[in-house]
């Protein structure tokens, strides 16, 4: 196994000139452990998503965060100070008012969350606000296709772009957001051969999740690549773990060891000197505790 690390500083200039070049690692993470071993294990960028809401939070949807929420999060991850790009994702209804509150809410990410980028979901009703935030100097990443936070418009999480029109409207989003200076595009639930032809055409890298093998890099989500849920995983979720398993018999070992008295050892506690502890059980015996002596 190749662990790479410590590595450069990845930068959202140095994402945009992998175009076409080695393949980008992406995951998710969401507080400094989980940022620290994305690192380790050689992370081009750290996505601090909004799906923390259903893998950390328990929320049913990404609809349930906020942006104070996403900042606590991309914070704790930005104190790994990670070599990956960190990207805060913007919560739903921190971008879908004027370009000038998407902008003060993309600021926030990066002061007081640390974010080396955002992302953005949607395409060309989101232009104004997305080409706001890049003259703001923060680097934007698109998001299109299944967009988590549109699960009502969309009538469920549906992969995006089956029928022709569809899949040229997406294609049209997607040259739109390229045009406009992201330094990178996911596609999430769609096609493979709608990722394929929006790879081949735009300037900008491509990030799949559910969107086949042909996208320029693969992201997925941290809880679900390491098996720390036992909730549903969707089809394009490969697990490599299962650390939800681990976990549980790792502690259920611990509480063993508890109840048969066997933890913890000697070697796991704190002495004092024989000729203090001779003192202090001279005056107050204490049963088998002065026997030890
Ligand atoms: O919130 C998230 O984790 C995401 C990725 C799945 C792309 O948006």
């Amino acid at each position: 196994m190749e662990i790479a690390t410590p590595r450069k500083k990845v930068t959202a200039p140095l994402i945009l000139a992998r175009k076409g070049g080695p393949r980008i690692r992406m995951i998710t993470a969401y507080d400094y452990p989980t940022a620290t071993i994305a690192d380790r294990a050689g992370a081009d960028i750290i996505l601090v998503g909004d799906s923390l809401a259903n893998v950390v939070l328990g929320f049913d949807d990404t609809l349930s965060v906020d942006l104070d929420v996403m900042i606590h999060h991309t914070a704790a991850v930005a104190r790994a100070h990670p070599a990956p790009l960190v990207v805060g994702d913007m919560p739903w209804l921190s971008y879908h008012g004027s370009t000038a509150d998407a902008v003060a809410n993309a600021g926030r990410m990066v002061r007081e969350g640390g974010a080396e980028a955002v992302k953005v979901e949607g395409g060309r009703k989101r232009l104004s606000v997305i080409e706001g935030i890049l003259d703001a100097e923060i680097p934007v990443m698109g998001h299109l296709g299944l967009t988590p936070q549109s699960v009502h418009a969309q009538g469920g999480y549906k992969v995006q772009g089956k029928a022709t029109e569809a899949a040229r409207d997406l294609i049209r989003d997607a040259d739109a957001l390229a045009e406009a200076g992201v330094f990178a595009i996911v596609l999430e639930g769609v096609p493979t051969v709608v990722a394929e032809i929006i790879t081949k055409e735009v300037s900008v890298p491509t990030v799949g999740i559910g969107a086949g093998p042909h996208t320029d890099g693969q992201v997925l989500v941290f809880h679900d690549v390491l098996g720390l849920h036992d909730g549903h995983l969707a089809k394009f979720v490969r697990q490599y773990a299962r650390l939800q398993d681990d976990a549980i018999e790792a502690l259920a070992d611990f509480f063993s060891d508890v109840e048969k008295g066997t933890f913890p050892s000697d070697d796991e506690s704190y002495s004092m000197s024989e000729e203090a502890a001779r003192a202090l059980l001279r005056d107050e015996p204490r049963g088998d505790a002065f026997d030890a002596f």
